[in-house]
């Protein structure tokens, strides 16, 4: 396996500019995730690295080896597609051996290895059937074999999962992972799906309109978010924003919104200190607005005056939907937590939870 690296890679489709100044490190190894909205340059990349796509502008590295002129088949990178298009009329074998084949690989080596990617994959009771005797799960993993055979310095994958149901998605990912530590593979990978991301990548990407927004390992772009969009791209239900300005209160830094405020913590306070008086958005993740009469009371300087608009019992919590001024701030309560629709109730933050976001430009205040 190898390290993959891009420096300043550029890519314009006419005006558009789907991919601008990407710059990753992508370590021996490592499981790095692509993750943003559909159309931010997610596949773009992906192909440019796999040299389906030339560069606008920049340069792309495999190991130690500048291939953005090299061709797709002489990178060593194996890619794997959402529409995984096995070939109908050969077997599992077959498809999984056809790629080596092209490359005149000795049979008793295509033969070594596709039994070891069957067994990986627990495909080995499978080899002779067509696809079309296969479940969608069995499909992907043929797909997964047919590249993993192939020995490659890399893996790229665009989406693998999303023709699968949500059951089969959650097992796949899991196979994913293991086989990640098993083969010890440098994967990259895209997906939109930030669940994906959050439990399969070491470290994330997270692209808006061809930029690179964020680069951290899951930890980091949960509860260390650099802006507004990265913040409430990741996690569900997604981080509760509210506006409002930092004042400053005899010694303390508060924070204003419709007409109420809250008293930031001491850690915030060091920090911001120099932004008292600036518009901000304060973003708070629903499991840390409390409602518990317990946590409310011993916060006192972190309360809020909220109504109830909906409360969604999801079984094992309740989803409450709190009206803030004019904003809806979701609540993640216990199940056992109960008000009436248009009650008005008091919640609380976690002061060492909050962030605080520019107004204008949305980057995190640090
Ligand atoms: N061959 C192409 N010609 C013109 N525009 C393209 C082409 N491929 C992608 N784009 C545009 O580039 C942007 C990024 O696309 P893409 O990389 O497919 O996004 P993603 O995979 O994140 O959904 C989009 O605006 C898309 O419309
Ligand atoms: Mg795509």
């Amino acid at each position: 396996m190898a390290s993959v690296r891009l420096e300043h890679v550029f890519k314009r489709f006419g005006n558009v500019d789907a991919v601008s100044d990407v710059n990753l490190d992508i370590a021996d190894q490592e499981f790095l995730v692509l993750l943003g909205p559909s159309g931010c340059g997610k596949t773009t990349t992906l192909r440019m690295v796999a040299g389906l796509e030339e560069l606008s502008d920049g340069s792309i590295f495999i190991g130690d080896r500048e291939v953005s002129q090299v061709a797709p088949k002489d990178r060593d990178i194996a890619m794997v597609f959402q529409n995984y298009a096995l070939y109908p009329h050969m077997t599992v074998y077959e498809n999984m051996a056809f790629g080596l084949k092209l490359r005149k690989v000795p049979r008793p080596e295509i033969e070594r290895r596709v039994k070891e990617a069957a067994d990986i994959l627990g495909l080995g009771a499978l080899l002779t059937r067509k696809p079309k005797e296969l479940s969608g799960g069995q499909r992907q993993r043929v797909a997964l074999g047919r590249a993993i055979v192939r020995e490659p310095k890399a893996f790229l994958m665009d989406e693998p999962l999303s023709n699968l149901d949500a059951k089969l998605r959650t097992q796949t990912r899991v196979e994913l992972k293991r086989l990640h530590q098993r083969l010890g593979a440098t994967i990259l990978y895209v997906t939109h799906d930030q669940t994906e991301a959050m439990t399969m990548g070491t470290r994330i990407v997270v692209m808006r309109d061809g930029v690179v927004q964020q680069v951290d390992t899951p930890d980091g772009i949960y509860n260390h978010p650099a802006n507004q969009f990265v913040a409430t791209f990741v996690g569900t239900p997604a981080m509760n924003l509210l506006p409002g300005e930092l004042t400053q209160k005899g010694g303390a830094l508060m924070f204003h919104t419709f007409g109420q405020d809250v008293t930031l913590p001491e850690s915030m306070r060091a920090r911001l200190s120099q932004a008292a008086g600036r518009k901000v958005t304060l973003g708070i993740r629903p499991e840390d607005v409390h409602l518990s009469s317990d946590f409310v009371s011993n916060h006192p300087d972190l309360q809020m005056k909220a109504t109830v608009r909906v409360v969604e019992p999801m079984g094992h919590e309740n989803m409450v939907y709190l009206a803030i001024g004019e904003e809806t701030v979701t609540a993640r309560a216990s199940n056992d937590w109960h008000a009436d629709l248009g009650d008005v109730v008091t919640c609380a933050f976690d002061g060492a939870r909050l962030h605080a976001f520019d107004r204008e430009t949305e980057a995190a205040l640090v």
